[in-house]
Order: C-alpha cells, then structure tokens, then sequence
C-alpha cells in the first residue's frame, strides 16, 4: 500500500464512518422506545461483547494482508483460498448501501436548502422543485414530505446527483488526500456543531428536561427479549461492520498505533454523538409538543422541522446547522462504502482508482436512481413485496452483514494462527485479555450473531409462542 492513515486520520475516519445517519434516528428512536438509559447499557454491553470483539477480526484481517477483502481472505487462508474469498465479497453490501444511503443523503441536501428559508415566492406555485419553507404547521410539512418523495423525481435526483458526485470526488482523491483530509476536517466541525446546538437545547429547559428523562431514566420494563436482539442489531449496523468497511480501512492502519485503544475511542465517540443527536432531536420534540414515537426518517424531516419553523430566523440558523451536522454524518460514512469496492478493483484487476470508480459509479447511479423511481407515485415498482430501498436494506443489513461478521469471526478464530494474532496485538493487548478476547470470538460473538439473524426471519418471541 503506498498511502497509509496518519494514527489521527485512521480513528476519525473510521468514527466517521460509523457515525452516520443511524445515528440520528436509529440510535436515538431505539434508545426512546426500549426503556432509555436501560437498553444503552444493554448496547453498550453488546457493543463491547460482540461489535468490538469482530471489529478487531476485522481489523486483524485488513492489518495482516494489507489488502481488500476479497484479496484479504484469498491471501491468509491456508486453504481453500477461493472459498474464503467469497466472504471478502460482502463489499457487494456496502455498495448496495451506499446506493440507498446516498438518496437520503440526498434528502438531507433538500432540507439544508429549505432550511435558507428564502422560497416563499415558490410556495402553492407548480415550480419544477419543491424546494419550500420549513412551515410550523404539522400537516403541511408532512404533505411537503410526501409530495416530495412521491411526486418529485426532479428534486430527489438532483439531490442524489449532487451527493453521488461529492463522495466520487472525495474517494477519487485517495485514502490520505480525499478521505483522511474529508474526516479531519468535517468530524470535528460536525462535533463542535452538534455541541453548539447542544448547548442551545440546554436552555430550552422543560424539553431538555424531558429528553434527558427519555434518554437516560431507565425504565427496565421496556425491556423485552427483543430489545436485545434490537440493541445487538444496531451495535452491529453502527459500528459499519460486516460489508468490508473495517477490513478496508485497517489495511491503511500505521504500524505502531495502539488500534485497541483507537478502537474504544471509535466506539465512544459513536455512542457519544448518538446520544448528542438524541438529546437535541427531543429536547425540541418535548419543548414543543412533538411526537417521540414517531420513527426514522418522520422524525427529523417532519416533526423537528416544524419545530424549527416555529422559532423564526433563529429555527433557520438551528436547521441549518442541524441538516449541514447531518450531511458530514452521512458523507463520511458513505464514502467508507466505496472505497472497499475500489480497493478490490484496483488490486484485482491493476485498474487505475478513476476506472475503477467509473464502474462503481455506474452500478451505485443506477441502483440509486431505481430507489428514487420505485417510491415515486408515478413510477413506483416493488420487488417481493418490498420497495427497492428496503430490498437494498434487508439484503445488506440482515443478510450479509451478519453473515460476513460470523465468518470474520470463524476465519480469525479458528483458521488464521494464533500466534500470528498473538504478535499483532501484543504490543497493545496481551495475557488474559487477549484470551477472553479470543474465547469471545470463536464462541460467543458468532453464535450472537446466528440468533439475531434467526430472529430477523423468524422472530423468536413468535416461535416461543408456539410452546
Ligand atoms: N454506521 C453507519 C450509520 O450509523 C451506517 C453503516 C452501516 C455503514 N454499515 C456501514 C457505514 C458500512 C459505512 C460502511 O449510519
């Protein structure tokens, strides 16, 4: 490899990788709906337990070959190279994600735009984009929504263009001057944002207080046996495991950083701007009589705008600066899933990085575009029941991801060396750590990870209550 992280470069880009969009409402809405402070711990429980122990397969896996995934498990394995390699192409998920990430990215652009606060003249007009005011009246802004998703390709695609072109320039330019220099600057702005709106928040004092209330008192009554599973899940999503993110990265890693104590930095400062997000995302919803059960993405581009509507030019200043948090958030992350894809093109094949992205950026336009199309109203379309989107979502999160973090686990486990781990990670974890570590891995984090993904197909609460 010719370019390598700097230690700095390699913690930011890998936190910015798994600080994404799930953090702003898929940690937040979880952590509301399963009793508060009880599920974080159970998340941070499982995060520890299981997302860190196959983050360091992983990352062992992309440090000892110093190659792509595919290249990766090729080159370690003993034997039968060409059936390990077959997990390496679980980047095919991180494509696939970033296909539909990229649109809602993309929405995300719409939104910083409306946030301006400057399209009054286009309101009731039949202008060719929906580009409108962020309204304080609930209704409305939901229409506006819809009518967006629904009967406005024009917007959504240039959004989406205007995305997809940003993150094929960012990873044009390299692991050092496109995607380090992209991290360095745009994490600690998004953290230095998200404290500012933080602190506005704060002062905001009977929604304050109530967020704090949803986050943190926890209420162990909400707790079922799903949440486990849910809580498991998400360690898993947001840590950008299983689709070759990790493994990618890693190769990039410097020989002397200390990558455990690199790697709970990243998993602190995840859980550190998941909690932020939700704090500031119900500190308003409280404050203003939003609805906190709402989920995902009705969340943000419904209820939170209209609450932003409502405090004038200051909501227009708090929107921006939430939507540009938000964009850093998702861009970081997305870029994580190209450059899997590229690395394996350019090691494979000897293809320049620019060709190998034309390839790329073909299939992830196409795939995009189909998600765009098939939510329209006028060109709507599914597939086994299923949007296009969650087509794309279902495979890559409950299919491949798990099942390429098990076989991470199984090949580090039980077919590389032991002795080749014991050198890599003696310098920073040795003696009885590193045993439970390596019992974790061959044992428990793997048969986690089976029981979660039984319990996407069929849930296990349903089958319980066959007995
Ligand atoms: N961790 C990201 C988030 O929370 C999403 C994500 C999932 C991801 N898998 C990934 C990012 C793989 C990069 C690579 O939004």
């Amino acid at each position: 490899m010719s370019s390598k992280f700097s230690k700095i470069g390699f913690v930011l880009a890998v936190a910015g990788s798994a600080v994404g969009l799930g953090n702003a409402w898929k940690f937040p809405t979880l952590v509301g709906q399963n009793g508060g402070s009880a599920f974080v711990l159970l998340y941070l429980i499982l995060t520890l337990g299981v997302g860190f122990v196959i983050f360091l397969a992983e990352l062992s896996i992309g440090k000892l070959s110093e190659k792509d995934p595919v290249n990766a498990y090729k080159n370690l394995a003993p034997s039968h190279k060409k059936a390990w390699s077959i997990a390496g192409f679980s980047i095919i998920g991180a494509i696939m994600i970033v296909s539909f990430y990229s649109v809602v990215i993309g929405w995300v652009v719409k939104y910083f735009i409306d946030s301006f606060g400057i399209w009054g003249f286009l309101e009731g007009s039949n202008s060719l984009f929906s580009f409108r005011n962020l309204t304080s009246d609930l209704a409305l802004s939901e229409a506006n929504f819809t009518h967006f998703l629904s009967e406005d390709i024009l917007t959504q695609m240039l959004c989406f263009i205007f995305v997809f072109f940003f993150i094929f320039f960012v990873v044009s330019k390299g692991i050092k001057d496109g995607i380090e220099k992209l991290n360095v600057w745009m994490m600690p702005t998004l953290f230095i944002l998200l404290v500012l709106l933080l602190i506005y928040a704060a002062f905001i004092h009977e929604g304050f207080v109530g967020a704090l209330e949803f986050l943190f008192v926890p209420d162990f009554s909400k707790l079922s046996g799903d949440s486990v599973l849910i809580a498991l899940g998400l360690a898993f999503f947001s840590l950008s495991l299983g689709v070759g993110t990790i493994i990618t990265y890693s190769a990039s890693l410097p020989d002397s950083t200390n990558f455990i104590t690199s790697t709970l930095w990243i998993i602190f400062i995840n859980i550190l701007i998941g909690l932020m997000m939700g704090l500031i995302v119900f500190t308003f919803i409280f404050a203003y009589g939003g609805d906190p059960s709402a989920s995902g993405p009705g969340l943000i581009f419904i209820s939170l705008v209209t609450l932003f509507a409502k405090l004038g030019v200051v909501g227009n200043v708090l929107a921006l600066a939430f939507f540009i948090s938000l964009f850093f958030a998702g861009v970081t992350s997305a870029v994580s899933m190209i450059e899997p894809f590229t690395f394996y093109l350019i090691n494979s094949f000897g293809m320049s990085r620019k060709k190998a992205l034309v390839y790329i950026g073909i299939v992830v336009f196409i795939l995009g575009t189909l998600c765009v199309l098939s939510s329209a109203k006028a060109t709507s379309f599914t597939l086994f029941d299923k949007s296009f989107f969650d087509v794309l979502d279902f495979t890559s999160s409950n299919l491949i991801m798990p099942l390429s973090g098990i076989c991470a686990a199984i090949f580090v486990g039980f077919v590389l060396k032991k002795e080749a781990l014991i050198i890599l990670f003696k310098p920073f974890m040795s003696g009885i750590y590193f045993e439970i570590w390596y019992i974790f891995l061959r044992f428990i984090s793997p048969l986690a990870v089976v029981v979660v993904m039984i319990n996407n197909f069929y849930p296990i609460e349903k089958m319980l209550a066959w007995f």
